[in-house]
């Protein structure tokens, strides 16, 4: 998945909006983007959409932002979210991979009672979102095997260390945040799972959104968050691979199978060895998983 659409959980009009936005994922939102009085009525119209949305026959991921657990609410909106079967939650200000075992075990228990199989939803976790959760980010490995994802925020973080911003004058993120979005590339990959960018939210700069997708795509995350339909198309081209890296993977596949005992190749004059094997199977399956058909 390449794009993950942010939808406040409580307006009918944007949820339907989302349905044809070209997102690979739509992230139902009941946590900050919906008032602490609008909460029931958010799950209550994120749950009527999920109903309807997930019979129809080529639809985006549906996955529901939750509240976090220590605000009391995330019982509450698993009780209503979990029986209407989505993809998966969003699980945000997760604190390493205990907070990650926390929030399986409270999706387990809703399956069973909603019916579903064991391990339907999925769980992408915000692992940067407070402090402490900066020192856990590399615990996630083997924690669940619902986590599919982990992403980064900066907007609860800086809140939490008491900044005046977090962002420079170029829109560049300040060093603090640069560490978070570290963190997070980095314990995704220790737990094998995808790396996604954050939010981009100055949401009519698409010279801006487009430099940040491809800074994020250079160092490895290969998905980014979205507020607005607007950035669909952006991040949805900037991170599916080129024609030309398509090609090289195969090249570097088609090395390796020739000699199967190589440990390293020569293609072009440059040497690969068998992590780019691995790197060019990961390309040519993401490529694969965005193709029409699935
Ligand atoms: N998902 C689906 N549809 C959206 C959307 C979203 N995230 N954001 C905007 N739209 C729709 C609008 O409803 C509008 O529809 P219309 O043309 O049928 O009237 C159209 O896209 C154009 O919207 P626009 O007028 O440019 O923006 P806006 O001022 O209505 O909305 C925001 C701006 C920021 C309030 C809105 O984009 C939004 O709610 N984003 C998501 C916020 C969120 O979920 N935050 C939590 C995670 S950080
Ligand atoms: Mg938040």
């Amino acid at each position: 998945m390449r794009s993950f659409l942010f939808i406040p959980g409580d307006s009918p009009k944007k949820l339907d909006k989302g349905m044809t936005s070209g997102a690979d994922a739509l992230l139902l939102d009941l946590e900050d983007s919906i008032a602490p009085q609008s909460k029931a009525g958010a799950r209550d119209t994120t749950v009527a959409f999920l109903k309807e949305a997930r019979t129809a026959r080529s639809r985006p991921r549906l996955f529901v932002r939750i509240n976090g657990l220590a605000t009391g609410l995330t019982d509450h909106d698993l009780d209503a979210v979990v029986a209407a079967a989505p993809d998966g939650i969003m699980f945000p200000k997760a604190e390493g991979g205990a907070a990650v075992i926390h929030c399986d075990a409270k999706i387990s228990a809703r399956e069973a009672i909603a019916g579903l199989p064991d391990g339907a939803l999925d769980i992408i976790a915000i692992a940067t979102e407070t402090a402490q959760a900066l020192f856990l980010a590399g615990t996630y490995a083997g924690s669940s095997k619902r986590l599919k994802g982990l992403t980064w925020g900066a907007e609860d973080l800086s809140v939490e260390f008491g900044a005046e911003a977090n962002r420079d004058r170029d829109g560049h993120f300040l060093a603090p945040y640069q560490l978070a979005r570290s963190l997070c590339l980095a314990g995704a990959a220790a737990a094998q799972v995808q790396a996604i960018d954050t939010v981009y939210v100055d949401f009519r700069n698409e010279a801006g959104l487009r430099r940040e997708c491809e800074e994020a795509r250079r160092d490895g995350f290969t998905g980014k968050m979205a507020i607005h339909p607007a950035q669909v198309a952006v991040i949805n081209e900037v991170f599916t691979p080129t024609a030309e890296a398509i090609k090289r993977a195969e090249a570097v596949i088609a090395a390796f199978a020739a000699d199967p005992f190589a440990g390293t190749v020569g293609i072009a004059g440059v040497m690969y060895d068998r992590p780019h094997l691995e790197r060019a199977r990961q390309l040519l399956a993401r490529a694969k998983a965005n193709t029409p058909e699935h």
